[in-house]
Parts: structure tokens; sequence; C-alpha cells
């Protein structure tokens, strides 16, 4: 019998279905229910960077809060922004920045001092002398107004050529001397000494020719003692991930600086949270890899516009990258939860599916307990009306049990059409209650019923929450495949 307390849970979360808020129910022990509060189990932080005006929009301080406890301003303490005028300095935004980060806990990081682009007029047009002087005026200026509350500076941005030359790039300010660099870093050092110094770039996912010359100069820099204190690795991804990417952050640690995720954002795709979960894996298997920042907060914030490369969709719901991340972030350097192709599930576990397409979770609607109720997708809240045991009917099949119901997955009415419902039944071990397991790529499987032969998907690739589950014939579509995360 459930005690009064289950049953009062088990109502919280129906009414929270019914009214379509998330509920966070207790974890696992170790287990973080947010980007933050996993980073922080394991000695990290988790960013975002942060276009100051959006902080009026409570859609996007809603996500901000809960999730992130690290900021980087997207472009208000650029030099453009922080110096229109030679000598007239504006700090508003940098400090509304600093001053919303304090009040929710969170750290700063400053981006950028110094920078070949987003430089004000007056400086695109200086040379020489002249613009050394006023380049480290500019740091010295800007490091002092926010000394004290930086906790990691991005001190130079984007000095590196790509290609193959492993050189510096040509601007204004390479050509006023190649110490450029080392002089901002100690002109930053000397006016807050208390901020962490670091180099920033992108293209740096792999060793290459340019994560080479970086690295080259970070050594020679902690050789002469030039402050350097860690090396941002932007990380604006497409759709592969470097096989050295891992390798490339430590052979950098190993110089004695940390290094961070600084910028991440991922092209969307099927690979997108596989990339996503990569990155971070890296991050925590690299001891001196002390955080990620993802390049904004939801798809729609992006300068990568319709790459949708974030971790949240435009209406702020969590995408199967976030889930990712988190799992990743929950898992340490374990890698997923599903079961490796070929092993079978575990039919003692209690899994949450998650749909590859919109990394929503298989849910009982409303947790209803009848006959014939509607199987939908939910955002994740690992609920009990989104937990499923796998039954065994033998011959590889398998009946999936609700654990809020204990009614299994059924195709109403034996039905063999494309778009046939898929509700829930009690237990009759019919051929249309069994699923087959078969394995798509990634560690993610689509369930074909042994009666229809067709695959359980979400219906038209929907992304909402409530989105309708059908059966549909097998052509491999990303709403068609699941993801199963072992919880209990
Ligand atoms: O605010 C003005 C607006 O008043 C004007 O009407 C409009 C006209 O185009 O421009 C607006 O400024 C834009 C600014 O973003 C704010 O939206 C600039 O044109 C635009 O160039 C600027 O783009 C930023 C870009 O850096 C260049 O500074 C992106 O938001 C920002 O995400 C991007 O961030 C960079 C990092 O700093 C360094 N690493 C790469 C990363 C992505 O490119």
């Amino acid at each position: 019998m459930k005690s009064k307390r289950t049953m009062l849970a088990a109502a919280t979360i129906a009414v929270a279905l019914t009214t379509g808020m998330t509920v966070a129910l207790t974890p696992a022990a170790g287990a973080g229910t947010t980007l933050k509060a996993a980073a922080a189990e394991k000695g990290r932080y988790f960013g975002a960077a942060v276009a100051v005006n959006k902080l009026s929009t409570s859609a996007y301080t809603t996500i901000l809060n809960r999730e992130f406890n690290s900021v980087v301003p997207e472009n208000e303490m650029k030099w453009s922004s922080t110096e229109p005028q030679q000598g007239v300095f504006t700090y508003s935004s940098g400090d509304r920045l600093v001053s919303h980060a304090q009040a929710n806990g969170m750290s700063v990081r400053g981006h950028t001092l110094l920078w070949h682009a987003q430089q004000p007029g007056w400086a695109q047009g200086m040379s020489g002398s002249a613009l050394r002087n006023a380049a480290m005026n500019h740091v010295t200026q800007v490091a002092t107004h926010f000394r004290g509350k930086i906790h990691s500076w991005d001190v130079v941005n984007e000095a590196f050529a790509d290609g193959g030359s492993g050189g510096r790039r040509d601007s204004n300010l390479q050509r006023t001397g190649n110490d450029w660099i080392e002089a901002a870093f100690r002109a930053a050092r000397a006016a807050d000494p208390g901020a962490k110094l670091c180099y920033n770039d992108y293209n740096t996912d792999g060793i290459n020719a340019k994560s080479t010359g970086i690295y080259n100069m970070v050594r020679d820099f902690r050789s002469r003692g030039v402050p350097i204190d860690c090396v941002g690795f932007q990380s604006h991804l497409g759709t592969s991930l470097a096989g050295d990417y891992q390798a490339n952050l430590q052979r950098f640690a190993d110089l004695g600086v940390d290094v961070q995720i600084t910028e991440l954002d991922v092209m969307t795709g099927g690979n997108q949270a596989n990339i996503y979960a990569a990155v971070t894996r890296a991050c925590l298997a690299v001891s001196r890899c002390t955080g990620i920042t993802t390049w904004g907060v939801r798809d729609c914030d992006s300068w990568r516009g319709s790459d949708n490369a974030l971790l949240f969709d435009c209406n702020g719901n969590k995408k199967s990258a976030y889930n990712a991340v988190l799992d990743a972030l929950n898992g340490g350097s374990t890698p997923p939860t599903t079961p490796p192709p070929g092993s079978g599930v575990d039919t003692s576990a209690w899994y949450v599916l998650l749909n590859r397409n919109s990394g929503k979770a298989l849910d009982v609607y409303a947790a209803a307990t009848n006959d014939g109720a509607r199987i939908s997708q939910w955002t994740r809240n690992n609920g009990n009306n989104q937990q499923w045991q796998f039954v065994d009917s033998g011959g590889g099949y398998y009946r999936v049990k609700s654990r809020n119901s204990s009614k299994v997955l059924d195709v109403s009415n034996f039905s063999t059409a494309d778009g046939g419902a898929i509700v829930q039944w009690s237990d009759l071990n019919g051929t249309n209650q069994q699923f087959r397991l078969a394995n798509s790529s990634d560690g993610y499987v689509r369930l074909i019923n042994r009666n229809s032969n067709k695959v359980v998907e979400v219906q038209g690739a929907s992304t909402a929450d409530g989105g309708n589950i059908v059966q549909y014939a097998d052509w491999g579509g990303t709403n068609q495949q699941w993801q199963l995360v072992r919880i209990g």
C-alpha cells in the first residue's frame, strides 16, 4: 500500500503535469538536477553568455538563474562598448551584469580587454605607439574599474591566425609589435591582481597548427613569468568533434594553466547532444578544466541563428542536448546510461525514455491510471508516470510497464496502420503490447511492435509538451529513436 506521503507526491505530480509545470523530484544521491548543481558536484561551474538587455525578460532570467552560476557579457565589455570615444568610458551595461551576478551567486568572466574585432572607430584608425598606448590604457582602465568583481578576464581574444601557419593574426594590434599580448597581460595583472588572466580563441578544438601556436606562446609565457593563468577554448562546433579534443585540453593543463570551455555552441542535427556530452566529459576528465560556458541561453539568443546551437529551444524548453550535458555531468566520465548495443535491458530497472528529436520523456498524460489513457511526451521530470520497466515476453520482446499505473504500452485495437494510437492498457501480454528494441546510432533504440511491426514515434516530430505518441513505419527518424536512461 502507498504511504500518505507517496500519494501526496503522486497527486502533486498529477496536478503539476496537468498545469504544465515541471517538478524536480528528489534526485538520486549526488545527482544534480540543474546544470549548475550537477557541475558544482564535480567542482566545476556552468556558465552562459548574457546579452544584458535580456535581463529584463523574465523567460530568459528564469532559465539563467535556475541553471547557470557563471556569466560572461556577450558584447558589453568589448572595447567598442566600454570606450566608445577615446578616454570616455561607459560601464553601465557591464555594471548591470555584475550586479545581477552578485545578486544571484554567479561569478563573472570578463570578455574581452583586447581583440582585433569590435574596436571603436577611433582605435581602428590608429597604429604604432599611439595605438599601443591607447590599448594598454584601455586594459588598465577597464580592469581597474571592475577590479575585485571579475573571476577571470579574457585579456586577449583571437590573436592567432586560422590555417596552417600557427602564427599570429595580422591586425592593427599585432602591427604594434609581437609583445603586445604579454604587455596586455602585465597591465591587466597590475590593475586587478585578483583576477585570473586568460587567453581565448576558436578553432582550437584539437591538436592543430593554430592550437599549437597558442600552446607555444603559453609555454613561453610560463617560462618567462608573463602572468597567464588560463586558456579559453571557445568551441563553436559543427557536426563532429576532434578526436583529440580532450588531449588538447590536457596538454595545455600540463603547462600549469587552468583551461575552460568558454563559448560552447554546437550545430543542430543528430549529433548535437552527443557532441555536447563529449565536450562535457572531456572537461570533467581534465582536472584543470574548471568550467563550461555556452554562448547564449536559448537557440533564439544565439549569434548562430538557425543553427539552433544551444541547450534550450526558443520557448525555453530543455533540448536533448541539455539532457545529455546533465547526464554527462552527473555521470562524471562514465558514458551514457543507455544499455550498450546488443546487451538488452535490465528487467529489474526503471528507465526514463527520452526522444532523440525532442529530448522529452515518454509520459502517461496527466498520470492517468485508466485503460486507454493516452501516452504523450513531456519535459523530463522523472515522475512515476515517466518511469518504465521492461517485462520479458520471451523471444526478444518486452512489455513496457508504467511505474505509476502498472499498465503497459499498447497499440490500440491491434491497429497495424501508420498513426495508430499508443495507449496504456492492463497487461494482457498481447502481441500488440510487445516490443523489441532495435539499435540506432549512438546508443538510441527504436521500439518495434510485435503485431504491427511499426515503431513507437512522436507524431509529426513534435517537440512540444503533450506531443502524441503513435506507431509508424520504421524509417529511422530521430522522432522514432529513444534513449533509455536508467534511474532506478
Ligand atoms: O547593438 C547594435 C545595434 O544597435 C545595431 O542596430 C545592430 C546593427 O547590426 O548591431 C548591433 O550590434 C551587434 C552586436 O552583436 C549586438 O547584437 C553587432 O552588429 C554584431 O556584430 C555583434 O555581434 C557579436 C559578435 O561577437 C561581434 O562582436 C555577437 O553578438 C557575439 O555573439 C559575438 O561573440 C563572439 C565573441 O565575442 C568572440 N568569439 C566569437 C563569438 C561569436 O562570433
